[in-house]
C-alpha cells in the first residue's frame, strides 16, 4: 500500500523547498515536531535524503528528503512522482532562494537578475503549477512564500534580488485573491536579515571587500534590521506554521526581528461545501 493510502487524513503533508538551508531547515523541523509530514528538498540528493532521515528519526514523524533544483525540469518531474506517492501535498512552503549582489550599472547585473528570477520568482511559480491544481481539486491547500523585506523596500546593490522578491510578492497578492474562494491560501513572509548560511555568506563577502571583522559586520547587519536584532530562523518557521494552519489567504507578514508586523490582513479562505479540510 502506498504511504498516501495509509495516512491519517487529518495529518497535513508539507513540501518544504530548500530544507537543507537555514530557514527551510527550521521550517521542516518545526513542522515535523508538530506532526506535519514533511517532503523536504535540497539540491544535493544525498544531503537531502540524509536530512529527511534525520528529521524522521528525531521527530518520529514520517519525513522524506529528495533532490530538487527549482530551475531543473527533470528534478521537478521526479519530485511530482515522489509527491504522488508520499502526498497528497497540502502545504507548499516556497523557501528555496538565492541572494547575490551587484552594482546597478555593472555588466553582471542583468544576467544576475535573469538567474535569480529563475530561482526566486519562477521557482515558486513552477511549484505552484505542479501542486495547486491538486489542492484546488481537493478544495484545500496552503502556499507560504518566503520572500524578504526586499519585497517591501529597496536597498543598495540588490536591484536584482529585490526585483525577484517584489515580483514574488506582487504575484502572490493577486494569486491569493483568486485562489482563496477555491479553498487555497497563499501568504507571504518578508523577513529582514535572518541568521542563516545565506547571511553568513553576505558577511563573508563584506569582509573580503572591506576588511572589517566578523564581529563588527554581524553588528552592522543586525543594525540594518529595524529592531537591531537578527531574526532567528525558528521565528520564521513559527510564522510559516501559523499561516499554513490558519484560515486566511493573502496575509503578508514583515519580520523586523523579535516581532512580526502584519502588512496585509488577508482574506478568508473558502471551506468547500463537501466538507473538505481547511
Ligand atoms: N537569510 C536572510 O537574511 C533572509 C532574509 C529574507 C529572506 N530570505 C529568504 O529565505 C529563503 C531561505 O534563505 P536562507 O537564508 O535559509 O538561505 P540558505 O541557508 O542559503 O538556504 C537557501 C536554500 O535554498 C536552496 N536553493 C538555492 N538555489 C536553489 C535552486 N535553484 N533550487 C532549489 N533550491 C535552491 C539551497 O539549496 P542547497 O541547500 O542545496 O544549497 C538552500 O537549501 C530564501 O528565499 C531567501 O531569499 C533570507
Amino acid at each position: 500500500m502506498a504511504p498516501s493510502e495509509q495516512r491519517d487524513s487529518a495529518t497535513p503533508t508539507a513540501l518544504v523547498t530548500g530544507a537543507t538551508g537555514g530557514i527551510g531547515g527550521a521550517i521542516a523541523r518545526l513542522f515535523a515536531e508538530n506532526g506535519v509530514r514533511v517532503l523536504a528538498t535540497g539540491r544535493d540528493p544525498d544531503r537531502a535524503a540524509a536530512f529527511g532521515r534525520g528529521l524522521a528519526t528525531a521527530t518520529g514523524t514520517e519525513c522524506l528528503g529528495v533532490e530538487l533544483d527549482v530551475t531543473n525540469q527533470g528534478t521537478l518531474e521526479a519530485l511530482k512522482t515522489t509527491a504522488e506517492e508520499f502526498g497528497p501535498i497540502d502545504w507548499v512552503i516556497n523557501n528555496a532562494g538565492v541572494a547575490d549582489t551587484a552594482p546597478v550599472l555593472s555588466q553582471s547585473n542583468q544576467p544576475l537578475l535573469r538567474r535569480m528570477m529563475e530561482v526566486n520568482f519562477y521557482g515558486p511559480l513552477r511549484l505552484f503549477h505542479l501542486f495547486a491544481p491538486g489542492m484546488i481539486e481537493r478544495g484545500h491547500g496552503r502556499v507560504v512564500q518566503i520572500a524578504s523585506s526586499a519585497a517591501l523596500q529597496g536597498y543598495p546593490y540588490v536591484t536584482a534580488y529585490s526585483s525577484t522578491k517584489h515580483a514574488l510578492l506582487g504575484w502572490s497578492r493577486s494569486a491569493a485573491l483568486e485562489c482563496a474562494p477555491k479553498g487555497v491560501g497563499i501568504s507571504t513572509i518578508c523577513p529582514h536579515y535572518v541568521d542563516t548560511p545565506l547571511t553568513d555568506r553576505s558577511i563573508e563577502s563584506m569582509k573580503e571587500k572591506t576588511g572589517r571583522t566578523d564581529e563588527d559586520l554581524r553588528a552592522f547587519v543586525a543594525g540594518q534590521n529595524p529592531s537591531g536584532v537578527i531574526v532567528a530562523p525558528e521565528e520564521v518557521a513559527k510564522v510559516a506554521l501559523e499561516l499554513a494552519r490558519g484560515d486566511l489567504g493573502g496575509v503578508v507578514i514583515e519580520m523586523p526581528g523579535g516581532s512580526t508586523e502584519t502588512i496585509d490582513e488577508g482574506v478568508a479562505i473558502a471551506v468547500p461545501a463537501t466538507g473538505g479540510r481547511n
